[in-house]
């Protein structure tokens, strides 16, 4: 069932409300048109698509450019969820001059909203760009853009310095202006702190069940990425045939609570 046009004050009202908000990654028109019919509330145009469709070993190689093509594409599709795209590594760090002239591009291919990787050093750009109008989702934990920095794809705030600096990251980009909080591999309890601490709605990927919603990356919850899944993946076409419908199941257990369950915590 296609959902109402989703809106920037309409994901937060969902939040209030105590919907969960179901989000997936989305790279072309096809499946946006097909995530759109099973209800999907938020289409993440993620530089994932490096890995998923380019075939790397790590978003560092996605461009701009690659990033407003497949915004355009998702956009085409989309009619109902809200698009967000991420904006490549590498395109934003610099300046804030440099992350508004990026993120303007991403806007004007269709999306409704950006999203950044970083901490509080990140705040004075989610301003600016805030300040201009341009809607901005934070993204917290494990940032794949610093994989090298992080020597891996691991869990993080497992300690008590690392969570506080969690806290104080969260605070500083919701004093920025931020929209929405991607949590990336975080203990469930650190994260249901955060969700509970923060305005803006929280969006978990193996961040447990209290996050304000979920995401995951479409080919991995459809069991079509080559390699051993991360923990905190589920495969909803397990035992199915039907595309759509494991897409269905998807938005049906995030918004009943039944994903993401304690097997797939970190
Ligand atoms: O690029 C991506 O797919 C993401 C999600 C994992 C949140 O950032």
């Amino acid at each position: 069932m296609t959902n109402p046009a989703r809106t920037v004050p309409g994901l937060a009202a969902m939040a209030r409300q105590g919907e969960k908000i179901a989000m997936l990654t989305c790279y072309d028109a096809s499946f946006a048109a097909l995530l759109d019919r099973a209800g999907v509330d938020v289409m993440l145009v993620g530089d994932s698509l490096g890995m998923v469709i380019g075939g790397h070993a790590s978003t560092l190689p996605v461009t701009q450019d690659e990033m407003v093509y497949h915004t355009r594409c998702v956009a085409a599709g989309a009619h109902a969820a809200l698009v967000v795209a991420d904006m490549s590594f590498g395109s934003y760090q610099a300046s804030r001059e440099q992350a508004y002239g990026n993120a303007a591009r991403l806007m004007a291919a269709g999306a409704k909203m950006i999203k950044v990787e970083g901490g509080a050093w990140l705040a004075p750009t989610v301003e600016f760009l805030v300040a201009r109008g341009i809607p901005v989702c934070g993204h917290l934990g494990l940032q794949p853009q610093s994989v090298h920095r992080l020597g891996g794809y691991k869990a993080q705030g497992k300690t008590d310095a690392s969570a506080r600096a969690l806290h104080d990251d969260a605070r500083a980009l919701t004093a920025a202006g931020i929209d929405l909080l991607v949590l990336e591999m975080v203990p469930a309890a650190l994260a249901a702190e955060l969700t509970a601490e923060i305005t803006a709605p929280t969006i978990g990927i193996g961040a447990g069940p209290a996050c304000s919603g979920q995401v995951l990356v479409l080919y991995d919850m459809l069991g079509i990425y080559p390699g051993k899944p991360a923990r905190f993946v589920r495969n909803f076409l397990t035992g199915g045939s039907d595309v759509e419908g494991a897409v269905a199941a998807y938005v049906k257990a995030v918004k009943d609570g039944s994903f993401p369950g304690p097997e797939h915590c970190v």
